[in-house]
Order: C-alpha cells, then structure tokens, then sequence
C-alpha cells in the first residue's frame, strides 16, 4: 500500500461517522460508556494523523439529534465525556494549529456544554493549519430546516435563494463539501449526517469498530479514495 505521500490525491475534506464503539466494549465485557470513552482517544490519535497528512478539514460526528433517544444515562455520560475531553482537545489544537468548529444546535445543550464549546471555537479561532469540525447535537435535516428559517427571518427574496445562498446559512458555511465520508461499525447509511454536503462525496464504509480505527486504516481509507473516479455527474474524460 502506498503512503498518503504517494497518493495522487488526498481529500481536502473528510468527514467520519465513528459508530461501534457500543460493540467494541461488549467484545471487550465493557460498559458502551467505556467503549465511548476508548472512541474519543481514537478521535484524538485519528486527528493527530490527518493533522500529519495536511488535510485541511475533518469533521467528526460525535452526537446526533437522534442520539436524545438513547438511555439517559448514556447521553448524559457522552456530555460528560465531551466536558471531560475538551480541555485536553483545545490543548492538542493549539499546539498542532487546529481550529475547532462546531456543528449543530446549542440550543438544548446544558449551559455548561455550551460554555465549554463556545470556548474551544473562542480560543482556537485563529488557527489555520487544519478546521476541525466537531458535530454535536447535529442533524443533517435538521440544518436545512433552520437554515430556511434564518433565511426567511432574514428576508431574503425567494428569488435570490440558490445553492450558494442556501450554504451560506448551513453549519458549515465557509468550508468546502466532504470530499470523503468514512462510516465505520459495518453499518452502511449516512443517518443524518451532512445531508446537503455529501451529494458528491465518496463514502467508504469499513465494518472496523471506532475504537480500532487507526493509521493503518485511515492509510486503507485513503488509498481507495485516491482509485475513485469523480464525475460529479459529468463523464469520465476520454
Ligand atoms: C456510535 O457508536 C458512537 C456514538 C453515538 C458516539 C460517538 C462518540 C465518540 C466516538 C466519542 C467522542 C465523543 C465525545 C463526546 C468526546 P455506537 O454507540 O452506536 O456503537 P454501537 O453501534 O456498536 O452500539
């Protein structure tokens, strides 16, 4: 296999739905929150690496609008862990020049969570080397719906509205579509993730659990992109 190096094309953006951590800590005889717990290292050790291979956006979805539906006590403990692991994520982006975004509502989050992520965007706001994109209490139709309503109270004429204008009101505003999606855990289906931004991207789904998610298969990931062929609905050059 060819390093990343060696690719003849990286994606500018990728984007992960990190699923089986739950899984992970059943193999392991663990409670889902200690495979939790393991996945937000692996996200740590996965952004250190594209930090490495100079790609310049990664978004990661962490908690989803549907993730309300799980046990209290799990969503309460995956708060807790994003508390928990935060401090230590605005530190590893300061030293490696990250700028931490968010995506997602505020609103519904407890004040502290709320405190704690607008400080991370607050602190790292000026780094440039790579955004990284932390989707929390994020719903890909749940975006376009609060997209149209900030352009309707905004007054925008409907006949000014395109797909420009309709990306300037999405969370992620300002930064190109993913080129790649991973989805680990086996399960093959976006649910809920970047609904409006993955019309083009590439998806690469592995059944590799979250928490065993590494170099080598970021490396794996990588290569198959750099083999696909994008059309973006055009044809193949001749
Ligand atoms: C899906 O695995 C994973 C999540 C719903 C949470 C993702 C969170 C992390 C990777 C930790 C990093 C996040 C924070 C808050 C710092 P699952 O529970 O659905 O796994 P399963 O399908 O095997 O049950």
């Amino acid at each position: 296999m060819k390093s990343p190096g060696q690719l003849k094309r990286l994606p500018q953006h990728v984007a992960i739905i990190m699923d089986g951590n739950g899984r992970w800590a059943r193999q392991h005889g663990l409670p889902r929150l200690v495979g939790h717990k393991q996945g937000a290292t692996t996200a740590q050790h996965v952004v250190e690496v594209f930090v490495e291979y100079k790609i310049p956006y990664l978004t990661l979805y962490a908690f989803s609008t549907e993730n309300w539906n799980r046990p209290q006590r799990e969503v309460r403990g995956l708060f807790r862990l994003l508390e928990e692991r935060l401090d230590e994520g605005i530190s590893l982006a300061q030293k490696e020049g990250i700028r931490i975004h968010h995506l997602g509502k505020l609103n519904g989050l407890s004040p502290k969570i709320q405190d704690a992520i607008r400080r991370a965007l607050e602190l790292t706001q000026d780094n440039t080397r790579m955004t990284l994109g932390l989707a929390f209490n994020y719903g890909g139709r749940d975006e376009i719906v609060e997209a149209t309503r900030r352009l309707i109270l905004k007054g925008i004429p409907a006949q000014d509205i395109d797909e420009t204008v309709v990306g300037q009101y999405l969370y992620t505003a300002g930064i190109p579509d993913p080129d790649l999606i991973i989805r680990t855990g086996g399960e093959m289906r976006l649910s809920n993730f970047l609904t409006w931004q993955s019309a083009y991207a590439e998806i690469y789904f592995t059944p590799v659990l979250w928490p065993d998610f590494d170099k080598k298969e970021i490396d794996k990931a990588l290569t198959i992109f750099s083999q696909r062929q994008r059309r973006f609905g055009s044809l193949a050059p001749e």
